[in-house]
């Protein structure tokens, strides 16, 4: 592949082990790609989950501090994620009935901040959300090349924002602001090949996300070309892309009139016909629906919603439905730590601690875990309901998972009972 002399000295380790490191990694990635060279990043980072500096693609800490106090900057402005499982909480943790260790320096530990600290200090905002895109306040602009990896974040990146990613976000090409040059940053490879219609509009939240699913099942890697929804809004395209990359594997679509890149569907698909044309009708989004209302039970010994980690219109939404009103089983609410301290100032926080309800920030069940002994869990997102269901149910001890619409869940929290459906 072709590398600049910059890039070749880097190789060379010329530029210190870490860049060496950083550029073997992305060398690697380009060839098995198979990219013909790699492209300067002109947008955002945002690497997650493997932030932590360990496993394969890590570093070890010292010389990530070594790095960190020869005063190395990321090339781009990044957001990190949360660090790998096992992940606690940054709110919430004292009432969240999970026990916190008794050593607070054991818990500092736990969240990453030994590895966050060195990443400040080389400007990384470390933000702990999986949805850094709603709480960032400085996003790529269209056409702007990224790094991002967490897997609803990177449909949100190139069909909503028009930034151009793959799910490829790491520690290497964020450091270096460079990234291997294939997939979803080349125009030609954005272009719609498939499309997709519904046989019912799509417009509440809960349709929104089972769509996403359905058509994550069908598309393949393919760039879909999406009829049939309405009323878009921030909150339903969160569900919409995270579903889409827990049915399948999605880095872009585009639902013309919507998202930036296609005003049409002949626009989205370059003139040409569709490969192939999948009309999802009621009985197939019922399906979808079916597949991730997974095990549901009468009874329910838990609520979760936040996930991905809720905005603060999401977090206002739950509080008007929780306002002055008691739940009867655990509930928590998850978002990212920097909304917190906005949740709490706009009064949500007492909304949700008066109802019982628990407020947490910076993970998510799928990672941490459940408090103990809970057999029965109500949720709104299609992307939850899948993890929680690979993580913690077997065939002695099956986990029955709910889903359904915020309102369905919140309702669930009231009552102790589910009474949700596709409707
Ligand atoms: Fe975030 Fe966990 Fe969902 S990491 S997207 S809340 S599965």
């Amino acid at each position: 592949m072709y590398l600049t002399d910059e890039e070749k000295r880097m190789l060379q380790g010329e530029e210190g082990v870490v860049r060496q490191k950083c550029m073997e990694q992305l060398v690697d990635l380009a060839e098995i790609a198979g990219a013909e060279r790699l492209v300067d990043l002109d947008g955002t980072g945002d690497f997650t989950h493997v932030a932590g500096g360990r496993g394969k693609f890590g570093f070890p800490l010292e010389a990530l501090r070594d790095l960190a106090e020869s005063g190395a900057k990321f090339k781009i402005p990044t957001c990190s994620n949360k660090v790998p499982i096992p992940q606690v909480p940054f709110h919430g943790w004292e009432k969240c009935g999970i026990p916190q260790h008794e050593d607070p320096a054991y818990n500092e530990k736990l969240r990453g901040e030994e590895y966050m600290s060195l990443y400040r200090k080389m400007g990384v905002f470390t933000s702990h959300s999986c949805a850094n895109y709603l709480t960032s306040t400085f996003w790529p602009t269209v056409g702007q090349h990224c790094s991002w990896t967490e897997s609803s974040a990177v449909p949100y990146c190139n069909a909503v924002l028009g930034g151009r990613v793959n799910l490829d976000g790491s520690f290497a090409s964020c450091f270096l602001g460079k990234a291997p040059y294939y997939g979803m940053h080349i125009t030609e490879n954005r272009r719609a090949t498939v499309l997709i219609k519904a046989g019912r509009p799509i417009q509440s939240e809960l349709e929104w996300d089972v769509y996403g699913f359905a058509i994550g099942e069908l598309a393949e890697l393919a760039v879909p070309a999406v009829t049939g929804t309405v009323s878009a809004s921030t909150s339903k395209l969160v569900k919409f892309n995270a579903a889409l990359n827990t049915g399948g594997s999605v880095p872009m679509y585009h639902i013309p009139g919507v998202t930036p890149e296609a005003p049409t569907v002949e626009f989205a698909l370059s003139g040409k016909q569709p490969r192939k044309t999948f009309v999802l009708g009621e009985t197939e989004l019922r399906q979808a629906y079916e597949k991730i209302n997974y095990l549901p039970a009468d009874e329910v010994d838990f609520v979760f919603l936040g996930c991905p980690h809720y905005n603060i219109v999401d977090l206002w939404r739950v509080s008007q439905l929780l306002e002055g009103k008691k739940v009867k089983v655990r509930m928590w609410i998850m978002t990212s730590p920097w909304l917190y301290d906005l949740a709490k100032s706009q009064g949500f926080l007492k909304i949700f601690e008066d109802a019982g309800a628990t407020l947490l920030t910076g993970t998510c069940p799928a990672a941490m875990g459940m408090p103990e002994g809970i057999r029965t869990v109500a949720m709104d997102s299609a992307k939850q309901s899948y993890y929680i269901t690979g993580r913690f149910s077997t065939p002695e001890k099956p986990l029955h998972v709910c889903y359904g619409s915020k309102e369905d869940c919140v309702q669930a929290a009231l009552t102790g009972k589910w009474r949700g459906d596709w409707r």
